[in-house]
């Protein structure tokens, strides 16, 4: 039996692991967290710092592959174990240009990738100088997630709210939609894509609100946007799935937004509502096997459970039962103990062949069911 390893424990490792439990596999997770929401789901939990190069080269040794649930990895020891022959998916070279926003966006100038106009900058002096490239998004070159570490500076009034240090200055597309391509690769070079997604962001926690399958998009738009994720991961050269987000702007042009070269929230309905879900399909590359089917069986929409406002602490669910009462309603948390707000704490997919429903029961279950604490941290 093949023993893989995943570096990270949260819920994209949990989600995995339920996937691996149909395989002939013997998983492994590195996790500083003992009580994180993979530890129990996997045949051998080693508690310790996936950033760190002692820790994952230890975990690596003996490993016939490794895989990761978050770029912020060691990439120095994945490369020492790759060099002694230990599978990496995605390889490290994938990961070094992914995990630093400078590199990846020349990667997708070198490479032809259509994305929004950028220029590197090293400092809030240098920002301060681009006031002729107005209105901008600021991203930090390293750290950022879900939001965190991208800022938009609309005028100059906003320069003063720069960033210090290297970052990415990008001009501010006119979005029409956002989207999200999986695309899987196999190490014979074989491709699958799954209909893109369209992602619809809450814009002040900056977090996904909801994403529908598939994403309404025109032929021509659709023909852009595979043509575009195909050369994104080609020529990075590596076997893995890859979760591009790219941007439809108000002339129907589609620009890369970044890629995640991983098993990516924008995946989540794949589960329930396509052949092979996307943990699947990881497993299928990892261990040789054929890839799978990425046809929808059903349209389907996905809301994120967060942490409510004002509520830190052991977690409780407001409203689950009548959200397990929808028809077609496929409910996932994570385990975490503990909820924050903002936190990411479980999901739910809903599958109808009816659009309106699909919108109709998402907006139903974001007004039912709450991650809480049972004492709120703030007094409401
Ligand atoms: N150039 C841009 N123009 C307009 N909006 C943008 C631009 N870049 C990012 N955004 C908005 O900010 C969000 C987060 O940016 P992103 O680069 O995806 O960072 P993160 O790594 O936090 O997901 C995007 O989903 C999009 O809504
Ligand atoms: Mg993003």
């Amino acid at each position: 039996m093949l023993k893989i390893g995943i570096l990270g424990g949260g819920q994209l490792g949990r989600m995995l692991l339920q996937a691996a439990a149909n395989y002939p596999v013997e998983t492994y997770v590195l996790e500083n967290e003992d009580d994180c929401p993979a530890a129990h789901l996997c045949h051998h939990f080693t508690k310790g710092d996936i950033k760190d190069h002692d820790a994952v080269l230890a975990f690596g040794k003996g490993l016939d592959a490794i895989t990761i649930e978050i770029e912020n990895v060691n990439i120095e020891a994945l490369e020492e174990l790759e060099s002694q022959g230990v599978k990496i998916f995605p390889k490290p070279s994938v990961l070094k240009t992914i995990k630093n926003k400078i590199l990846q966006k020349e990667y997708y100038r070198d490479n032809q990738v259509p994305t929004a106009e950028f220029v590197v900058s090293d400092s809030k002096q240098y920002v301060s100088s681009m006031e002729h490239f107005l209105p901008f998004v600021q991203k930090k070159a390293t750290g950022g997630y879900d939001g965190k570490g991208v800022q938009v500076i609309k005028d100059a009034k906003e320069l003063d709210n720069a960033w210090d240090g290297p970052a990415v200055l990008e001009k501010k597309v006119n979005i029409e939609k956002e989207i999200a391509q999986l695309v899987a690769i196999n190490e014979k070079g074989e491709t699958a894509l799954y209909p893109p997604v369209q992602m619809v962001f809450d814009p002040y926690l900056n977090l996904l609100d909801h994403q529908i399958a598939p994403a309404d998009l025109n032929e021509k738009v659709l023909w852009k946007v595979e043509a575009i994720s195909l050369a994104v991961v080609r020529n990075f050269r590596s076997p893995g799935i890859f979760a591009i987000e790219m941007f439809i702007d108000k002339q129907g042009d589609v620009l890369v937004n970044e890629t995640a070269p991983r098993v990516h929230n924008s995946g989540h309905h794949t589960i329930e509502a396509h052949y092979s879900s996307q943990f699947d399909m990881l497993w299928r590359i990892m261990l040789g096997y054929p890839l799978g089917n990425t046809d929808a069986i059903l349209p389907s929409i996905m809301v994120n459970i967060i942490g409510a406002e004002g509520c830190s602490g052991k977690v409780q669910y407001d409203g689950l039962a009548e959200v397990l009462s929808i028809e077609n309603a496929f409910v996932h948390l994570y385990g975490k103990k503990e909820t924050r707000p903002g936190r990411k704490m479980g999901h739910v997919t809903v599958l109808s062949k009816d659009k309106q429903e699909l919108l109709h029961q998402s907006n139903k279950i974001k007004r039912t069911l709450f991650a809480r604490s049972g004492t709120p941290s703030i007094q409401l």
